[in-house]
């Protein structure tokens, strides 16, 4: 049986519809922005691997490092143990992050990350004796992963349709745009004394396709909610690691959060590892000498070594002008493109062209409704995978995010081929 066979015996990939699904391509090698499958074709990375790879595949610095640490120690149980990647990585990740955060709690992923942050704030409250303080308001079009807390944040929509029995009740509100500042104060302060936590994408809303806002309008919600003494929960899941320019989005505003979740790019596209850092303020609640303040979450592989091992190598990696050069040129390079597809927008063949750092977006515009389900996403993959590029549009929703090893030629490549698409 071919790999391929056995694949389709055994396998079940994720948000794959399985009635029409194609065979999944074997990929036997990835390098920088490459990955090669087992006939030797190469594909252009354009998504960075569903946005984890900002270093490119197949990186030798960060698999140096991991192969030392899986000498010395690949995992431990994280609670009465500690050791030197953790530790280090919170010492050098900490005053990186745009807040006051003072302690790191780890998990697995993204949803866990948000998961945890939501988990935190709620027991905060009851903590301190507030039980009033139980809800959670969040972004209309938001996605925060795909566990049932995280799920239950998030747009009620395609992703969480079969479970929307079993969702908890969420207070939604749209993200600010300068026109419906009444509508979402009216919302909150009706709600305000029972709201304990506020979670957010800040400036780009990623798996909600690709929606960008502006800065200036989330500050203003930020300062609004903050005076209301709700919890502010940044999901940096996606945004992290210079995705929209800065080292995080929250650099683009003075308020800040109190609670900010990390994953995705954290390790480079390494390893798994999810991180949710909190305030001092935030952290007291749960010291008490009330066992029943323990915060009672914790995962199997928490502070994996290994995982840990990979975010610290791939954090000294982003820190090197090199790869500070290749953010600013994807986004010059990005920039321009937006500017080449203008005509497109003209003919009524493309809709909403926009930019947020190393991201750039927009609609095909087809008969069919703006969603997920839209089938273009096919036609969109298949002409692209022919021609080398690996695209993952959303729907009619195409997006580019490539990882920063990506060279001005090959940024050319996927331009191109976007251009070719829309013109056939
Ligand atoms: C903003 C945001 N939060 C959370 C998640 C969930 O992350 P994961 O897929 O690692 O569970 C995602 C994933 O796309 C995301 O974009």
């Amino acid at each position: 049986m071919t790999l391929t066979e056995k694949d389709n015996n055994y396998i079940w990939h994720p948000y794959t519809h399985q009635k029409d699904k194609v065979d999944a391509i074997p990929i036997v090698k990835g390098k920088k922005s490459y990955l090669y499958d087992d006939k030797g074709k190469k594909y252009l990375d354009a998504v960075s691997s569903w946005w984890v790879n900002i270093h490119g595949h197949g990186n030798r610095f960060i698999a140096k490092k991991l192969y030392q640490q899986a000498k010395k120690l690949q995992q431990v149980i994280f609670t009465q143990f500690t050791h030197k990647p953790a530790v280090t990585l919170a010492e050098k990740l900490l005053p990186h992050l745009p807040g006051s955060f003072s302690k790191v709690f780890y998990s697995d992923n993204g949803s866990t990350a948000t998961e945890v942050a939501i988990k935190m704030c709620i027991q905060y409250w009851q903590n301190k004796g507030v039980t009033e303080r139980n809800k959670i308001l969040a972004f209309r079009n938001a996605y925060h992963g795909d566990t049932f807390g995280a799920m239950s944040v998030s747009e009620r929509g395609i992703y969480t349709y079969a479970f929307r029995d079993k969702l908890f009740e969420v207070i939604f509100i749209d993200v600010p745009n300068g026109n419906n500042w009444d509508t979402i104060t009216g919302i909150i302060n009706s709600n305000a004394n029972e709201i304990a936590c506020f979670i957010y994408e800040p400036l780009l809303q990623g798996a909600g396709g690709m929606l960008m806002h502006d800065a200036h309008h989330l500050q203003t919600l930020l300062e609004y909610v903050k005076q209301k003494e709700i919890i502010c929960i940044a999901d940096e899941v996606l945004t992290g690691f210079y995705r929209t320019g800065r080292f995080f989005a929250g650099d683009y505003m003075s308020e800040k959060a109190d609670v900010i979740c990390l994953s995705k790019a954290l390790t480079g596209g390494n390893m798994a590892l999810g991180i949710t850092a909190c305030t001092q303020n935030i952290f007291d609640s749960f010291v008490s000498e009330d066992k029943m303040a323990t915060f009672f979450h914790g995962h199997s592989f928490t502070a994996n070594p290994l995982a840990c091992t990979a975010a610290l190598a791939s954090l000294e990696l982003l820190q090197k002008s090199k790869c500070q050069k290749k953010i600013k040129i994807i986004q010059n390079y990005h920039k321009i493109f937006c500017d080449e597809l203008k005509p497109f927008e003209t003919n009524g063949i493309i809709k909403n062209i926009r930019q947020c750092g190393t991201v750039m977006a927009f609609e095909i515009v087809t008969q069919h409704p703006d969603d997920y389900l839209n089938s273009i996403v096919n036609d969109v993959m298949n002409f692209s995978l022919k021609k080398g590029i690996y695209l993952r549009p959303m729907g009619n929703t195409l997006y580019i995010m490539p990882p920063y090893t990506t060279t001005n030629k090959q940024l050319l490549e996927i331009y191109s081929v976007i251009s070719d698409f829309l013109n056939k």
